[in-house]
This record gives structure tokens, sequence and C-alpha cells, in this order.
């Protein structure tokens, strides 16, 4: 154990996202949009978000596939390059930083994927795995002192140390999860990134997973972006959370805040059609189409679906604005 491990005291911000925005260009090159009479194309992923999160804190963020979340999250750990905006990591901005200036920061923000299998090579024993990145990064003086923390890394996610030397597809889906737990925790990061860490697991598996996640936030103190696409994932996990659509964040707050009294008609929809919540008096079904990230809407974003919708909704954007300790954008509150 480093000396910052073992903390778990909810302390100052370790994160800072300020006017982040991220899209994908994909406009024809010049002579072939002339022929074709073919129009610029940009897919508006992140507009213009902003959250933070503190040292010991689970942050999630949660919202329909498509609405931005992996975009997000992969622009924060810097896989991508925001186009505008600032990430201030550990009181530094991160966000046009190159690839060489970036090497440092690596191991301190580790990802979780979605897919545990995709994002394991096959062909690698998932000991050596492990010890990859510490090695790599110098985090540990030698082999000998690599695969030692590699063996206690084993214990910690709940594998036997004598499967180290076993090959990926050796393991159940949820055991590829924890090896991927063990790899992202391997670097004593300070942020960790999980990307709907059980959307592809059994839902009995699923809940072994968000309890290892839970025990290691005490255990180590993590701190924790946590992205799902469904609300009662998060409910035990978080302590605050944001709610996207279409690459807008609609409402934030603590958790108790938003599952007990949601005030943005998206935030009421999507709970109450969270399947293991218990019935609410609020009922909102959606309908209606998510309008094209290539051409985002005038007004609010949720306006095509929204039952409660106004006409000052087509023609004007709400803007996130705080209202009891939480921030909500929405005309209507
Ligand atoms: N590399 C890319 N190029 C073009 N569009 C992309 C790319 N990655 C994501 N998108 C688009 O950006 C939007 C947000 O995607 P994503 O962040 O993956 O959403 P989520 O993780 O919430 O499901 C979607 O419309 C998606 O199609
Ligand atoms: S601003 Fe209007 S359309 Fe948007 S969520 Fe509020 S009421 Fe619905
Ligand atoms: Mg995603």
């Amino acid at each position: 154990m480093t000396p910052d491990e073992g903390k778990n005291v909810l302390g100052k911000n370790i994160l800072e996202v300020e006017g982040l925005v991220q899209y994908f260009d994909q406009t024809k090159p010049f002579l072939e949009r002339l022929l074709t009479r073919a129009p610029k194309r940009r897919v508006h992923a992140v507009n213009r978000i902003a959250f933070n999160i503190r040292e010991g804190e689970v942050f999630s963020l949660v919202g329909e596939s498509g609405c931005g979340k992996s975009t997000t999250a992969r622009a924060i750990v810097r896989l991508l390059k925001p186009q505008e905006g600032r990430i201030v990591f550990e009181g530094q901005d991160i966000a046009r930083l190159d690839q060489r200036q970036l090497l440092p920061i690596r191991p301190r923000m580790q990802m979780i994927f979605q897919n545990p299998y995709a994002s394991l090579d096959p062909r690698q024993k998932v000991g050596e795995m492990i010890m990859e990145p510490l090695l790599f990064h110098k985090l540990a003086a030698d082999r000998k002192e690599a695969r030692r923390r590699m063996l206690d890394l084993m214990e910690t996610i709940g594998l036997h140390p004598e499967q180290a030397d076993r090959y990926p597809h050796q393991f159940s889906g949820g055991q590829r999860q924890r090896l991927g737990i063990a790899r992202a925790l391997a670097t004593y990061p300070r942020l960790v990134v999980a990307d709907e860490p059980v959307s592809a697991l059994d839902v009995s598996v699923q809940a072994q997973i968000l309890n290892l996640m839970m025990d290691l936030r005490q255990r180590l103190g993590l701190t924790c972006l946590f992205i799902a696409h469904d609300l009662s994932v998060v409910r035990h996990i978080s302590d605050r959370v944001a709610i996207m659509y279409l690459g807008f964040i609609v409402e934030q707050g603590c958790r108790d805040d938003i599952f007990d009294s949601p005030l943005h008609p998206y935030t009421e929809a999507l709970l109450a059609s969270a399947p293991s919540l218990e019935k609410r008096s609020i009922h909102v079904p959606l309908s209606g189409d998510v309008p094209s990230p290539l051409d985002l809407p005038a007004g609010c974003a949720f306006a095509s679906r929204c039952p409660r919708k106004i006409t000052r909704c087509a023609e004007e954007r709400p803007q996130l604005r705080e209202f009891g300790g939480r921030q909500v954008a929405c005309h209507l509150v």
C-alpha cells in the first residue's frame, strides 16, 4: 500500500471539468464536398459540460446510449483531444497537453472498460498484463517487486494468486472484469474512470462487481467517475450524480436529491424506467425521438420528448442553474 491508499475522506477537487466540448468532424474533403454538395458534418457529442469530482468521491454520469458518456470519459483521460474547455486534474489543466506531456499523468488516471474481454490481450497471461503498466511507468523497481504487487492485487480483487499464470479466456465475464479493475488499480491511480463496467455482465454478476467496487472504495479511498445508462445501477455506489442528454448535463446533484426528488423531466423519466426501483408516483413514459447530434436543436435538447414542454422550450436552450444545492437545466424549474 502507498501512503495515499486507505484514505477515504471527501477532500479537495481532484478533477474540475469546465466548458468541455468534444465533437467529431465527419465533413468530407473539400473537393468531394464541392462535387457532391455534401454539407459540413459535425457530431456534437459533448456540449460545454461542467462538473467536478472531489477526492474520495464516486461521481456518476448517467444517460441513454449515445448521449456522450464514453466521449466524456475518453476526453477526460485524454484518449481524445477536446476542442474546447478545461480538464483540471490535480490542479493542472491537461486538456491541451500532447502525448509526451501526458505520459506522467497516464498512470494517475486509469480507465475500466465496458467489455472486459475486448480490453484484455488474449495471448498474455493475466499476471503479466497486470504487471505491464507497473514496469512501463517504472512504478516497480524490478520484475520481482512488480510480481509482488500483482499478487497483492489478485487478492484484492478476489482472485487466487495461482490464477495469475492463466489466460483471459480461462476466466468468466465477472472474473475478467475483476482483472480489468486490477489492471486499472496497478498504477496507484488517483482517479478511476469506469465506463459502464457492469453493463455487459449478467445481473447476478453485476451486483458482485458493484460490491467489489464499493469495497475497494472503502479500503483504498478510490475516487471514481462511474458511468452507467441506468440509474438503478448507480444508486448505492454514488455520492453525486449527473444526468446527461444529447451531450448536455441536464441535472446534477447529490444522490439523494436526484433519487428522492428529481426536478428535470428527463431525470424523472429515467427514474420511472429504472427496473429495480420501487414504483414512484411520477411516471413519465418516454416517447418521441432523440434529436440528431449532427444538428442540435436551438431550444431544449429534451423538448422533442418532454411531456411538459411549453412554447419557450423550442426557442431557448435552458441553462444549467443552481437550485437548492443542485443544478438543473429546465425552463420550468
Ligand atoms: N469516433 C467517433 N466518430 C464519430 N461519432 C462518434 C464517435 N464516437 C462517438 N460518436 C458519436 O458521439 C455520440 C456520443 O457517443 P458516446 O459518447 O459513445 O455515447 P454513450 O457512451 O453515452 O453511449 C453518439 O452520437 C456517437 O455516435
Ligand atoms: S426546458 Fe421545457 S422541454 Fe426542456 S425539460 Fe424543461 S419543460 Fe421540458
Ligand atoms: Mg458508452
